[in-house]
């Protein structure tokens, strides 16, 4: 069976979203030094993932190479300098014969690279869909997932085949996420090639609730926050609705340079345990009218989640009944707002306020009892 390495969804910071192809070794160093230095990790970030482009090539015997000079010390180096840190180690292949940046991908060579990657000491794999030709997605994936079992090393797999073939339907014995859709974009809203603003990621995601279960998550793709493309606001929108998705938050910024908002932002402590949840259960969209959104997602003990979500252009005034969270009208409860850290006890009926323009107010719903 699949190793239970993502009880909750996972966390860390991926190279691609901020560096695409300008990946090194030292570049890989200062975000594990950051992320331990910086509150990252004392928040629960854990894994460092080099994305596409560290490969170059491979040796006579069909070795996976680093690219050497980028990489001069090697993987496995590099792999022991992240987890003297008290951190896990990622890398990123592809299920084609390339990579979508034009390096070997794992094709034909899924038993030795999942054997290579063990001998480096890797503890994740992201495996994307480049340059597959008429391959089954399934078939590839499960072919990975068996080869990194066999490695002799708990490796996790994140899947990112884009959603196209419906993952939530097939990947719960082989992956512990899997990509729902194409790329995010570091903007509010639109398409643009192959990728998608915020507000069109959460749509694509809103829907597939119901698929999503501890060692098993959809992964709405990496964070934005912090790169610079949307207003704090949107960034705190961001964060909330990804705890509410329970999506993997894997930082996709500069850890080196972030600026107290960002900084605030990943590490809200209490919207971070929303995303970890042990129930494991994904939030819902329950109620939307033109603009506004309301998202709730059921938490252990009995707790509510809830997101009052403003895409619109002017601040408004939003509130959800009890009703709409499955509590019982005349309970009390206790609402704690998690950005701005206010805590209102004895609350009967509904809870709500002003919610600014493209922002959410976050709200933790803590039944009281009587
Ligand atoms: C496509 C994936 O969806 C991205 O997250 C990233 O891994 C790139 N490929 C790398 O080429």
């Amino acid at each position: 069976p699949k190793p239970d390495l993502a009880p909750t969804p996972p966390m860390g910071w991926n190279s691609w979203n901020k560096f695409a192809c300008n990946v090194s070794e030292q570049l890989i160093r200062e975000q594990a030094d950051a992320m331990a230095a910086s509150g990252m990790k004392a928040a629960g970030y854990t894994y460092i993932v080099i994305d596409d482009c560290w490969q170059k090539s491979r040796d006579a015997d069909g070795n996976i190479q680093p690219d050497p000079e980028r990489f001069p010390s090697g993987m496995k180096a590099l792999a022991d300098y992240v987890h003297g840190k008290g951190l896990k180690f990622g890398l990123y292949s592809d299920a084609g014969v390339l990579t979508c940046g034009g390096r070997p991908g794992s094709a034909g060579h899924e038993f030795q690279d999942a054997r290579q990657y063990a001998k480096w000491g890797v503890d994740y794999l992201k495996y994307d869909w480049c340059h597959t030709g008429s391959r089954d997605a399934p078939a590839a994936y499960m072919l990975m997932a068996k080869a990194l079992r066999e490695s002799g090393r708990d490796i996790l797999l994140s899947i990112c085949e884009w959603g196209s073939s419906h993952p939530g339907r097939w990947a719960h014995p082989v992956g512990h996420l899997w990509r729902t859709t194409g790329d995010i974009r570091d903007a509010w809203q639109g398409p643009k090639e192959w990728s998608h603003g915020l507000l069109d990621i959460i749509d694509m995601n809103a829907e597939l609730w119901s698929e999503a279960a501890p060692n098993g998550w959809n992964d709405p793709d990496m964070l934005e926050v912090g790169n610079g493309g949307m207003t704090t606001t949107e960034y705190e929108s961001h964060f909330s609705i990804w705890a509410m998705l329970a999506a993997p938050l894997v930082a996709g910024n500069d850890m080196a340079k972030m600026d107290a908002d960002t900084r605030r932002i990943l590490t809200n402590a209490e919207v971070i345990k929303v995303d970890q949840d042990p129930l494991g259960r994904q939030g819902r969209r329950v109620w939307r009218q033109g603009p506004l959104e309301v998202w709730v997602r059921p938490l252990q003990g009995g707790d509510r989640a809830v997101v009052l979500f403003n895409r619109g252009d002017a601040a408004a005034e939003m509130s959800v009944s009890w009703e709409l969270l499955d509590l019982p009208t005349r309970l009390k409860a206790d609402v704690h707002d998690l950005w701005s850290g206010r805590k209102t006890h004895g609350v009967a009926g509904r809870t709500g306020g002003r919610v600014a323009s493209h922002g959410v107010l976050m709200l933790r719903v803590t039944p009281a009892l009587p």
